[in-house]
């Protein structure tokens, strides 16, 4: 990035918190400061501006942002004991959240933004540095955002994220999401068909689009009707350079016939889905509110291995929800049983202010909790390791993406996003290339190039458990 000499070069830290989302919209942030001279920094100290985007979803959100923000304001007095200035701006769901309180118990802030209004960030900028108390802007219309945001700026690489759809009507009983991200709102398809077009051209082979409900997308089409994510994945895949196509996170609600079909259809459609359950118990789905049975996620989950047979899942799992039972949970682990998932997110239940499971009666003591989550947990692991297994002495297309972290190697991802890791050159970046795995570590495969002679080694490398 270069600066003008009328807009002196400025330094911005940003800290993302939570899911792919947050990431998506920091990128975004920093394409909306960029014409205004802030260049991305590595550390807070030092910085003319620090954005802290938050994610409210589980547990210790708003504790750890206090936390953070008591470093900054020494931060923040010491930039001024050097003579400069830094705007400390708390975005993301927390920001839409909690506002007032950030205001309150942390005065030394300038700027609290809500999700749906970074756009406006260069004109809060300006105002904060004129007003005397906290600039904050939390409001909804995520048409409005869309609408401003500059086109994306800076390349993000072989692999790339787009945002098509933002909030959540679904109200399960556990989750902040539409209350801090609001309603739902697609984006229309000219939109995002530029959007991926640009990222092709500055070098992304593999989109993932992204939504807190992806597939309940219904962007208007050009001829002015609504598109289904089927049909919108569809017009993606036609984009020439464009290998790989993702989608996250979705639904089971929202999964339809064409949906299913785009993933028989289209070879560039990857052979993964997250596709967040929950619960294994029918009655824990209806506290949930979830508007699906167990039957139900099965049903979706043969629909789609047959309509790809190479189809591996993911899920999110919550144990604990309010009024779950031994017994539900067994069925939780039966499901889990049944279906055979390459991955998965599961956490203990935590209660969020203001959604209807915190005020619900049986609250699950905090030791079944644990005890459940910790047997889900092994459950899961045993089973993403037999995955991982079940691909050595396969040979299959690798999109590599960077440099691996030992010297000599480069690094990649299996169509089931899978870390892949060999001993090659570096000119592979940015293209998909087969590869034959040998071997498969706790969160990663190793392996050697298919084509030619081959002439690289395996480095197995060592890897930290999961979080
Ligand atoms: N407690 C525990 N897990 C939660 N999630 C969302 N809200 C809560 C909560 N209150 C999990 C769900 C969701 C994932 C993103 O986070 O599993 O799918
Ligand atoms: Fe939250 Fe997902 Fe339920 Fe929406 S569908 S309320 S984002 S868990």
């Amino acid at each position: 990035m270069t600066s003008t000499t009328a807009t002196p070069r400025k330094r911005l830290f940003i800290r993302t918190w939570g899911c792919q989302m947050n990431v998506y919209d920091s990128a975004r942030m920093a394409d909306v400061l960029a014409p205004i001279g802030y260049a991305p920094a590595e550390t807070p100290e030092g910085a003319d501006m620090v954005i802290l985007n938050t994610c409210h979803i589980r547990e210790k959100a708003t504790e750890k942002l206090f936390s953070e923000l008591g470093r900054l304001r020494e931060a923040k007095q010491a930039r001024r004991a050097e003579g400069g200035e830094m705007v400390l701006a708390v975005a993301g769901c927390v920001a839409q959240a909690e506002g007032a309180e950030i205001t309150a118990r942390a005065p030394w802030v300038d700027i609290v933004l809500g999700p749906q209004t970074y756009h406006k960030l260069p004109e809060m900028v300006a105002r904060a540095s004129r007003a005397a108390g906290a600039v904050i802007e939390t409001d909804f219309p995520a048409e409005d955002k869309f609408d401003h945001l500059p086109d994306a700026a800076a390349p993000q690489g072989v692999t790339a994220f787009l945002t098509v759809q933002e909030g959540c009507d679904k109200f399960c009983s556990f989750c902040v999401v539409p209350y801090t991200r609001g309603a739902e709102f697609s984006r229309p398809v000219a939109g995002v068909l530029a959007e991926a077009r640009r990222l092709v051209a500055a070098g992304a082979r593999e989109v993932t689009l992204l939504g807190q409900n992806v597939n309940a997308y219904h962007g208007e089409g050009p001829e002015g009707r609504s598109w289904g994510l089927g049909r919108l994945l569809r017009a993606l895949a036609e984009i020439p350079g464009l290998a790989r196509l993702r989608y996250t996170t979705s639904h089971p609600r929202d999964v339809d016939d064409d949906l299913i079909a785009a993933h028989r259809d289209l070879p560039q459609l990857m052979p993964f889905l997250h596709l967040p359950v929950q619960s294994g118990s029918d009655r824990v789905l209806q506290a949930m509110n979830r508007g699906h049975t167990a039957a139900d996620f099965l049903r979706i989950v043969d629909r789609l291995r047959e309509a790809r047979p190479d189809l591996a899942l993911s899920s999110d799992f919550i144990a604990g929800h309010p009024g779950e039972t031994a017994a539900d949970f067994e069925q939780t682990m039966d499901l889990v049983r049944r279906v055979g998932f390459a991955q998965a997110f599961s956490f203990k239940y935590s209660a969020r202010p203001g959604t209807p499971a915190a005020g619900a009666p049986f609250q699950v003591a905090e030791a079944d909790k644990d005890a459940r989550l910790q047997a889900l947990q092994a459950l899961l692991r045993e089973q993403q390791d037999a995955f991982n297994r079940s691909r050595v002495g396969m040979t299959f297309p690798v999109l590599f993406t960077g440099p691996g972290r030992h010297p000599g190697q480069v690094a990649g991802r299996s169509p089931w996003l899978q870390p892949v890791h060999l001993t090659g050159p570096l000119s592979l970046i940015g293209t998909e290339a087969p590869v034959t795995v040998l071997a498969a570590h706790p969160n990663s495969l190793s392996g050697l190039l298919a084509a030619g002679d081959a002439p690289y080694d395996v480095q197995p490398e060592e890897e930290p458990a999961p979080a």
